[in-house]
């Protein structure tokens, strides 16, 4: 056996690649997991193998790749090709659908070569036999964690004069799954305002898709799945799950066959958004991430955290800072006046973050005009905004601005000089969602005008975090011109990218948030150049215990920002304690989002205390590791704890959202904790030692503030020997 072990890799045995050039097989091995793969140049075919525990190199070489029964109507590798196209005897969800100009969709793969490319990163590339495509598969193992990378890239290697080639489907990869005899998929699903429902539910035989036709990410949905033979629990069993680091639109299909088999073809565009490959062009998908865990549902979600704070957070280990914003409490009466005094009023809470959110810019009275004319409300702001960013920076305060760039009111100034910057389908109605249009940053054009404007508004005012939010879904979205009109839905998000990877690289202090009426784009593509998102417009902190439990399934707590609003709550209506309020929004990145000038002295003197009890449990609650301890709606109680790493300090939050009687509950399991060390409750002196708080449970803490509906308690423990 000749292997060509990663040149990159560590000492002897900590390989994370292997290659057997003589079988063609290729070993992916994580923390905790190995990925095998199997290169037939004898039929173009690029076969999956295993995915799960760890195997020796001698038995993955060996083992068998399997086929279905040899039959005139069986696609005999559906199912464990690592790519499939249409072409042959493939009948599954292909990852790679063409189009040539003679109107062919058929491809025969040849495999050109495989080999590593770089540390823990293997390629494998094809072509076909006779047509002017080459296709690379790209996969990469991050070091220290589970997640395996993986991306394709798409080439027409015609020359000049060559037709260009249809793309109607372009996948980052087919992720192929072991047969097992049941199949459930965890993903979520949801709304404005009601993002993020976890929901698991048994596979069907066929093809389950979850899909973006919206130009976003989207409040319906999130571009991740999660796999199990349906034995998983929270904290027990296999699971197989991946997420797509895309901004658009976006399709994740999950097919399961009658014999057993399932597999994630995941991808940026939705049917039908095609590319249109010139000759020598080059289509480089998102990147699909994935990972397999033994330790059940939050195990895999644990290591999700873990590679988003390694891999894809700009600024991973900053603690976020405690933010105020008064979009619930002024909507669009924002003005310099009402402003300061809600910016000395936060000042003396120990807020960090001031942000100004809608309403500032332009004639933005109501959502009926202004967006696109990003200079200071003549009336509200008549001396402009750099007064009130230097008092929040005399407070101690850093200074935020809310922005929309890639939206536009037809009653505006930009729209009136610069109708053609929007994107639409010429000679179609233009479908008007909250008054607003959507700018086209798929367009060179638009992007340079938006980043003029943006580096003006930061440089001039001295802007250290922008909220930038996105309001509407697309409606008649199209590139003018060529026939793959509906690529917009992939590259105006890129665009985006574009244009905050420019703005963060001239202003490296800037901070951003992600928000798009909530959630509705969230994902790893806008985390890649963010450091938090808005997950909801929906702040009832009853609500929000679920939104934030579906949240969590794959994004840290570190970029879950998370407001205390006002009571009754402005979307519901439900009253709602300060301290349980506090509770909910302390399980992420807290901020403040009511109208403190209407707080009682009595509130605003708990609120102080509470933003500094969360400054203490911080670091704990935005860079430990997370244990759903009870799911909202399991049980009377919802609960999670962060542990430190190394577990020196641990933090519980606990809520029980509605009264009624029913049996006491049960102690809470701690997990994550040094089982020899005791840990002391920091607010009562009460000491257990980590074994009895894993065995037998931290004895459920009075809860405060419960006036009937909505008790809550925050427990903080500290190791003391
Ligand atoms: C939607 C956001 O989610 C809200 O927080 C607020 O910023 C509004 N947009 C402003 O229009």
């Amino acid at each position: 056996m000749q292997t060509v072990p990663d040149p990159a890799a560590g000492p002897a045995g900590s390989a994370v690649v292997e290659v057997d050039e003589a079988s063609g097989t290729v070993v992916l091995r994580t923390a905790a997991s190995c990925y095998v793969l199997r290169v037939d140049r004898s039929c173009g075919a690029v076969r999956h193998v295993h995915w799960g525990a760890p195997v020796p190199l001698e038995d993955a070489v060996a083992l068998p790749v399997w086929a279905d029964h040899d039959n005139s109507f069986a696609g005999r590798s559906d199912g464990v090709e690592e790519y499939p196209v249409e072409g042959g005897a493939r009948f599954g969800v292909p990852a790679l659908e063409v189009r040539f100009a003679d109107g062919g969709s058929v491809l025969e793969p040849v495999v050109d070569g495989f080999g590593v490319a770089g540390a823990g990163h293997v390629v494998v590339s094809l072509r076909d036999r006779a047509r002017p495509l080459a296709w690379h598969l790209h996969y990469r193992v991050r070091p220290g964690g589970d997640v395996i990378e993986r991306w394709t890239e798409i080439e027409h290697t015609g020359g000049t004069g060559a037709d260009a080639i249809l793309l109607p489907r372009h996948a980052s990869a087919h992720w192929p799954l072991p047969q097992r005899h049941g199949w459930r998929l965890s993903a979520v699903h949801g709304g404005w305002a009601s993002e993020n429902r976890l929901a698991r539910t048994e596979v069907a035989v066929g093809e389950t898709v979850l899909s973006s036709r919206r130009g976003h990410s989207g409040h319906q949905s999130n571009p991740w799945a999660a796999l199990d033979a349906g034995d998983a629990d929270e904290e027990h069993g296999e699971v197989w799950a991946t997420v797509l680091a895309a901004s658009g639109s976006w399709r994740v299909t999950v097919q399961r066959t009658a014999a057993g088999r399932a597999g994630v073809v995941a991808g940026e565009g939705h049917e039908g958004a095609e590319i249109a490959l010139a000759p020598g062009g080059r289509h480089v998908t998102a990147v699909s991430a994935a990972l397999y865990g033994t330790g059940g549902f939050g195990s895999v979600s644990r290591a999700f955290h873990a590679y988003v704070r390694r891999h894809v957070l700009p600024h991973p280990g900053e603690p976020r800072p405690v933010l105020y914003n008064s979009w619930e409490a002024t909507g669009f009466e924002v003005d310099e006046a009402g402003q300061l005094e809600l910016a000395g009023l936060a000042a003396e809470l120990g807020v960090e973050l001031f942000v100004v959110d809608d309403g500032w810019f332009g004639a933005r009275d109501d959502d009926r005009a202004g967006l696109g004319d990003w200079t200071p409300h003549h009336r509200r702001f008549p001396r402009g905004l750099r007064p009130l960013a230097d008092e929040v920076h005399r407070l101690g305060m850093a200074f935020g601005l809310w922005v929309e760039p890639e939206m536009v009111n037809p009653d505006s100034d930009l729209y009136r000089s610069h109708p053609g910057h929007v994107l639409h389908l010429p000679g179609r109605t233009a479908t008007e969602l909250r008054h607003q249009l959507v700018l086209d940053f798929s367009r060179p054009e638009v992007t340079e005008w938006a980043r003029e404007w943006l580096r003006r508004l930061v440089g001039e005012n001295e802007v250290d975090f922008l909220k930038w939010d996105f309001n509407r879904s697309f409606t008649e979205a199209g590139a003018r011109g060529g026939p793959d009109a509906r690529r917009v839905h992939i590259e105006h998000a890129r665009g985006v990218h574009r244009v905050i990877d420019g703005l963060r690289a001239e202003f490296p202090h800037l901070r951003i948030e992600s928000c798009a009426g909530g959630g509705g784009r969230t994902d790893l593509g806008m985390l890649a150049r963010t450091d938090q998102v808005w997950p909801s417009d929906n702040t009832d902190a009853v609500d929000r215990l679920g939104i934030q439990h579906g949240f969590s399934q794959v994004y840290p707590a570190c970029v879950m920002s998370s407001w205390v609003t006002d009571s009754p709550n402005p979307l519901t209506g439900r009253r709602v304690p300060l301290a349980f309020r506090f509770h909910t929004a302390m399980a992420g990145v807290l901020g403040v989002g009511g109208d403190l000038a209407r707080w009682a002295p009595a509130d605003l003197a708990e609120a102080a205390r509470l933003i500094s009890v969360y400054k203490d449990i911080r670091p704990v609650v935005q860079h430990g590791h997370q244990y759903r301890l009870r799911a909202p709606g399991e049980g009377a109680l919802t609960a999670v704890q962060y542990v430190e790493p190394g577990a020196g300090r641990a933090v519980v939050l606990v809520w029980h959202p509605h009264a009624g009687f029913g049996p006491a509950e049960p102690p809470l399991r701690l997990r994550g904790l040094d089982p020899s060390a005791r840990y002391r409750n920091e607010d009562t002196g009460a000491e257990w030692s980590g074994r009895t708080l894993a065995a037998f449970g931290l004895p459920v803490p009075d809860l405060a503030d419960g006036d009937g509906d909505c008790a809550s308690a925050l427990v903080r423990l500290r190791r003391v020997g």
